[in-house]
């Protein structure tokens, strides 16, 4: 991972791809800062709104990146590399990003390297608390959960990889954000979920309070249309009063149903791959994988069956540019760089 010849190689990245403008500042392959500002206005309009999301990104880049090179005690003219996310994410948001690295390219005439935010959550499993990225134990089985994604795959190189399955409706993330609006939580939904499960005014809630139904389909496929459908017919099963009360009284258990449903759906493909590969190395990775129950148990499942769990350090589960970082220098220590060409790519896949 070490590159030839360098004292300290210094790198700035840059990630934009969602609602989150993040800098980081990683100088031989280990993380010295890291500074996500979340945008805030969303929550709002219950969801991320791509036009208020890059003008929020065209006002928050540079005081990000100026605190995250602050943070890391490090001068702009000392950056040696600087990468971008780009792409999966909303055109408008990733072109925010990109333009600012590649503008630092240019002027600071360093290297530039584009980086697809998937590889970042892909191999954001194996940061250590030093900050460094490990080597990975390949192969490894991936589940990548977040806002936009939710995929099974086996991971065989940094660069190889066979898509077992993925979802055929919404992502996971997804489900999260738009069962919260049906129960009234704010966006982001995951976190408010969690929050809600963990009943901070109730007590914990009843993971087993509604048995909401289990979606399971062949070939480590996902769908999580089904329980959102569900949690909206279970509610109009009460007039408005009495919905506002039965909430009032069980949004904890509700929210914990809710959870428990989504976690067996998203492990049950897990462990058949598992069964099926022999693979005893498993990465959770998304904004999902901040998830403490989803995490809890699928060490559970993980230590069943003899297995080695990799999940990211809390707080660098969600959308944050230290996992680009890190992956920009691995392409570094491997001698690649991207053109100023290189343009957005809004469906960037992982294979
Ligand atoms: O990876 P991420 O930060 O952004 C994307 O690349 O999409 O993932 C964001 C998603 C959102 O849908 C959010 O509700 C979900 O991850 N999320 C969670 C939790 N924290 C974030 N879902 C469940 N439990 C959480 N604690
Ligand atoms: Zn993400």
């Amino acid at each position: 991972m070490q590159p030839a010849n360098s004292a300290c190689e210094i790198l700035l990245a840059i990630e934009t791809s969602c609602d989150d403008t993040a800098a980081s500042v990683v100088c031989d392959g280990t993380i010295r800062s890291n500074i996500v500002s979340s945008q805030i206005d969303h929550a709002r309009y219950g969801g991320v709104v791509p036009e208020i999301a890059s003008r929020a990104h065209q006002r928050f880049v540079l005081p990000v990146t100026r605190t995250a090179l602050e943070a890391a005690g490090v001068d702009i003219n000392d950056v040696t590399y600087v990468a971008a996310t780009y792409g999966p994410g909303l055109a408008g948001s990733l072109l925010v990003g990109m333009s600012f690295a590649k503008a630092v390219s240019a002027a600071r005439n360093i290297p530039f390297l584009a980086v697809n935010h998937l590889d970042g959550h892909l191999f954001s499993p194996f940061m250590q608390e030093d900050g460094a990225l490990a080597q990975p134990p390949f192969p490894f089985l991936a589940l990548v959960v977040s806002g936009g994604h939710s995929e099974l795959l086996v991971v065989e190189d940094w660069h190889q990889r066979t898509r077992l399955g993925r979802t055929r409706d919404d992502a996971a993330g997804e489900a999260f954000d738009k069962v919260a609006k049906l129960l009234g939580l704010p966006y982001p939904g995951g976190p408010a979920i969690e929050r809600a499960a963990m009943g901070v005014k109730h007590g914990v809630g009843d993971p087993a309070f509604v048995d909401f139904p289990r979606t399971t389909l062949p070939d480590y496929a996902f769908s999580f249309s089904g329980i959102k459908t569900s949690v909206l017919y279970h509610l109009n099963g009460y007039d408005e009063a009495a919905r506002a009360a039965y909430l009032a009284d069980h949004l904890h258990d509700l929210a914990a149903s809710f959870q428990q449903a989504m976690i067996e759906m998203l492990l049950r493909p897990v462990e058949e791959a598992m069964r099926a590969t022999g693979i005893r190395q498993v990465a959770l990775s998304g904004g999902v994988s901040a998830n403490e129950q989803l995490r809890v148990q699928a060490q559970a499942l993980c230590r069943r069956r003899s297995a080695a769990l990799h999940v990211a350090p809390r707080g660098l589960r969600t959308d944050n540019a230290a996992m680009i970082g890190l992956v920009a220098y691995h392409h570094v220590a491997a001698g690649r760089e991207s053109p100023l060409t290189q343009t957005i790519d809004p469906s960037a896949a992982l294979v």
